[in-house]
Order: structure tokens, then sequence, then C-alpha cells
């Protein structure tokens, strides 16, 4: 029969060879469980006398402890082994490099409004805005357009079902009806108006849609009303702004006489490259004029006492000009092939 000795050492072997917790516990199972071999020893003791017992059991308890001690040196080795197995599997390597932080940029036509605007700011404008959900009456009526005008047919205007009333608006030119009705009222009971002095940079809508036209594109409405403003002013304010927006001194500017409904008289700005890539073109930028008493009238200004000039720039045509893009949808379709060339 195998001695108390012989017993500890196969326990002590088995434990150092069971590789992981379950392992472990049916090991100590056949040991120490219910029915394992030092527990058999135990009940064994049961049947010898007081005397005998004491001096068998003690022998049979030393190993016991022994096992035990075996079994909790097992345990704590397979412990620290998986922490140690999961540390190095989670392990970060410190020496990969970074994944970056890819960069994002303003769209070209942001940058463009963005310059507009500061150039604009830089001699006292302040920058306004509307809705581009827009009545008929502001979109239109209000600006002198008559009910038969081509502009409001159905082939230039976005209308909206079951809401005649309302359209989204062709032009930024409904900001000035609204934003000389608010400057009015602002100013109701002052003894002289301080002049309006505004641009309004926005999205407009229309049907249509090729390489110059898009079915929404953008406008920069300006407008300065006030006391003895002249088509000089106009002249002035235009022919420095281009100037400052292109950055050279190298191009004309020439007003040729047009129409629109709420000018009068109207003219259409064109700019002549004298240098660089664009030498010995003329190019249509925007519509500008006197505005028309009819207008004045309805944004509650007295035509009588002041006098104002308007203009309508076409921001995304100044953006092609800028960056040399020749087609307008390259805009509006969010490549990033092409977007991210502006950042
Ligand atoms: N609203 C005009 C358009 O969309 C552009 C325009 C022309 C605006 C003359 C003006 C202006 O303020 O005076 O075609």
């Amino acid at each position: 029969m195998e001695n108390l000795d012989q017993i500890v050492a196969r326990a002590q072997a088995e434990f150092l060879a069971a590789a992981d917790a379950a392992q472990l516990e049916q090991a100590k199972a056949r040991y120490l469980g219910k029915s394992g071999c030092i527990s058999e020893l135990f009940k064994a003791l049961g049947k010898l006398s007081a005397e005998d017992k004491k001096s068998a059991g003690a022998p049979i308890n030393q190993a016991k402890q022994t096992v035990e001690a075996a079994l909790e040196a097992r345990r704590e080795a397979l412990k620290a082994a998986q922490l140690e197995a999961q540390l190095a599997a989670e392990a970060l390597d410190v020496t990969l490099p970074g994944r970056g932080n890819p960069q994002g940029g303003l769209h070209p036509v942001t940058r463009t409004l963005e310059r507009i605007e500061a150039l604009f700011r830089s001699i006292g404008f302040d920058v306004a805005d509307g809705p581009e959900i827009e009545t008929d009456w502001h979109n239109f009526t209000a600006l002198n357009t008559p009910e038969k005008h081509p502009a409001r047919s159905m082939h230039d205007t976005f209308y909206i079902e079951n809401a005649p009333e309302v359209l989204l608006r062709t032009h930024t030119s409904p900001v000035q009806i609204r934003y000389m009705q608010a400057h009015v009222e602002r100013h109701r009971g002052a003894a002289v108006m301080p002049p309006i002095r505004i641009i309004a940079p926005g999205r407009v809508y229309r049907v249509d849609s090729d390489a110059t036209h898009s079915p929404m594109f953008h406008q920069v409405e300006g407008l300065w009303v006030g006391e003895g403003v002249s088509f000089a002013d106009l002249k002035g304010v235009v022919a420095d702004f281009l100037r400052s927006f292109f950055e050279t001194d190298e191009l004309s500017v020439r007003f040729r006489p047009s129409f629109f409904p709420f000018t009068e008289p109207s003219a259409e700005i064109d700019v002549g490259f004298i240098s660089g890539a664009l030498k010995g073109r003329w190019l249509e930028i925007a519509g500008c004029g006197m505005v028309h008493p009819n207008v004045l009238r309805h944004g509650g200004v007295d035509p009588e006492r002041y006098t104002g000039f308007a203009f309508g720039f076409g921001p995304d045509r100044l953006a092609m000009l800028r960056y040399g893009v020749n087609d307008l949808r390259l805009f509006f379709e969010g490549d990033l092939r092409f977007l991210s060339q502006f950042r």
C-alpha cells in the first residue's frame, strides 16, 4: 500500500501538472474531495481506539496540510500566469505610428463668402440675412416685379405645392425689403434715419442646371440707402471691392446699361482682366442699379428724401475665377478629391 509520503508526492505532482484552474480543481477532488484519498484515510481512523486515533491522525493531518499548501501555491501560480498572458495579449505597442488627425477645411464657396464679408465689413457694411423660403410678395411684388414678369414663370422658380404664396427665393434681393422695413421700424420717430449699409449673402434657388448653373447657388446682395447716395458711390464701392477681392489693380470695371425691375437705372457689372490667366477677357459678375422708388416705398423708406443703390453678386462665379474652377457643379457634388485641394 502507498504510504503517506507517496500520496503527498503524487498530489504535488498532479497539482503541478494541472494546466488550468479546472484541471486543478479536479485534482484537488481526488485528494481532498468527499471521497478523495486523504478524506478516506480520515474515515478509516473512525474504527481505531482513541489512543491509536491520536498517533495515526497526526501524520494524516500533516499530510493534508502539505497537500492543501501545494494546492494553494498552484492556484496562485496559475492565477499569476493567467494575468501574465492577459497582459501580454492586451499590450499596447507604443512604438506604432499614430493614426493622425485628418484636417477638415472650409468649402471654397464658404471661404469666398467669408472673404467678401470681411471686405465689406472693413468699409462699414453690416451682414444681414433672410429666409430661403420666401413669400411671393417679398421675392417679386415688393421688388417691383409685375405679375406677368417672366422671372415668375414655373421654368425659373421652385414653387411649393398647395402653398402658392411661398417659394424658394430666386435671389437675395428680398432681404432688401425685409431689412429696410426692420430698419425703418427701429428708427421710427428719429429726426434722420441712419443710412442702411448691408450685404446679404445666402443661398438662392432656380430651376436651372448645367456647367455654369446649379439649382441652388449663392448670391451676395448689397444695399446702401441714405441721403444723397448716388451712382458714383456705387461705382466706387464696387470697383474698390473687386480690386481688393482679386488682390490686383490690374483690372477694369465696366458698368453696362441693363434692366432690372427693382433698379432704375440698372447696369451689369463686367470685370476686365489686364493681366494673369484671364487677361483680355470681360466677365459679367453682378447686376446693380439705383434702388427703384417703388422698392424704397415697399421698404417703408421715403423716396423723396432718400436714395440708394443695390447690387447682386454671384459669389460662386467669383470663387470659380479666384480658384480657376471651370465647372460650377464641382462646388456642390461634395467630392473630397476636389474639396481637399482648398484646405
Ligand atoms: N436679383 C438679381 C438677380 O438675381 C441680381 C440683382 C441685380 C440684384 C440688380 C440687385 C440689383 O440688387 O440691383 O438676377
